[in-house]
């Protein structure tokens, strides 16, 4: 959608772009996928010391290192890891001595994996939600809540298929965020003008940022719309369920998959009452 008309800027049109969406109304562009973002968002997962597209590095390595000896992976378990980006994960696994497959549609992070690769990982570029993901794993993993930005029907199908690609007795390991995440209950806005182009151009827009919350729902949505130079305009969301322990819990009841532990993130900070995240151990039964 354009917001000039006739030479104008159509505030009408502006307005409607600040609409609140329907619940997990997807944006009309894909973040992770888009030609120029993603070379930036690449840069940002590489960076060590962000917690950005993915975690601080030092954390990662502590998380596999935890996930590994908290599951008792043996050398040579077959694991997943869906939505890997450019393998930062699955290279700390393979260094660990497992099996190691790595999912993620993402074309630039899943070449950046395989052109580093030193291992016999196995990187699969596509959908997770579609793709062929092999079978018999002895763990699949979903880390840095990916697992909050799929609408209710995504979520479902996730779960079936992380179920039928486990092992009888396999894990399910994932984070969430919870209603207690400092982003929850409030909302946000920001604008910045980029006459130089940025993160989500490389010519020069106006980015409207808005960050709303469903309280209904315990949902929050992350909404930029950017205006370029024409005034055509671009809407990106990233959409987050957030979960309490007694809610994600029943779910992955409901899927099959009982928990048999919860943590704060997954390197096994204790969960508190009020913690804003939780790391989930999860077995299929
Ligand atoms: C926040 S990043 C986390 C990457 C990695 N787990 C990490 O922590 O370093 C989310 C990743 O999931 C990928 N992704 C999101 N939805 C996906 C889907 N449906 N199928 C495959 N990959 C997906 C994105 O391309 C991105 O690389």
């Amino acid at each position: 959608m354009g917001v000039i008309q006739d030479g104008k800027i159509s505030l009408e049109r502006l307005q409607i772009q600040a609409e609140r969406p329907a619940l997990f109304q997807y944006g009309d562009q894909e973040i992770w996928t888009d030609e120029h973002i993603s070379k930036r968002m690449l840069e940002a997962h590489l960076d060590p010391d962000i917690n950005a597209a993915s975690r601080k590095h030092e954390m990662i390595v502590k998380s596999c290192g935890w996930i590994v000896s908290e599951l008792d992976l043996k050398e040579g378990s077959k694991v997943v890891d869906l939505g890997c980006g450019p393998g930062l994960y699955c290279e700390e696994f393979a260094r660990l001595g497992l099996d190691v497959t790595g999912v993620d549609f993402s074309k630039r992070s899943i070449k950046y994996a395989m052109d580093q690769s030193s291992s016999s990982i196995e990187y699969i570029h596509g959908d997770y939600l579609t793709v062929d993901l092999g079978d018999k794993y002895d763990a699949a993993f979903l880390i840095y809540y990916d697992f909050d930005v799929l609408s209710d029907s995504d979520r479902n199908e996730l779960l079936s298929r992380v179920y039928s690609i486990i092992k009888d007795d396999g894990y399910f390991v994932l984070d969430v965020l919870t209603p207690n995440h400092k982003d929850s209950g409030h909302e946000t806005m920001e604008w910045s003008i980029n006459p130089n182009g940025g993160f989500w151009s490389p010519k020069g827009y106006l980015e409207l940022f808005k960050m709303y919350y469903y309280p209904e729902d315990q949902v929050k949505l992350d909404q930029n719309v950017i205006i370029d130079e024409d005034g055509k305009t671009r809407t990106y969301r990233i959409w987050h369920r957030l979960y309490t322990l007694k809610q994600i819990t029943k779910l992955l009841k409901n899927h099959g998959f009982v928990v048999e532990g919860f943590y704060e993130d997954l390197k096994g900070t204790p969960y508190e009452r009020d913690s804003g995240s939780i790391g989930l151990i999860a077995r299929k039964i």
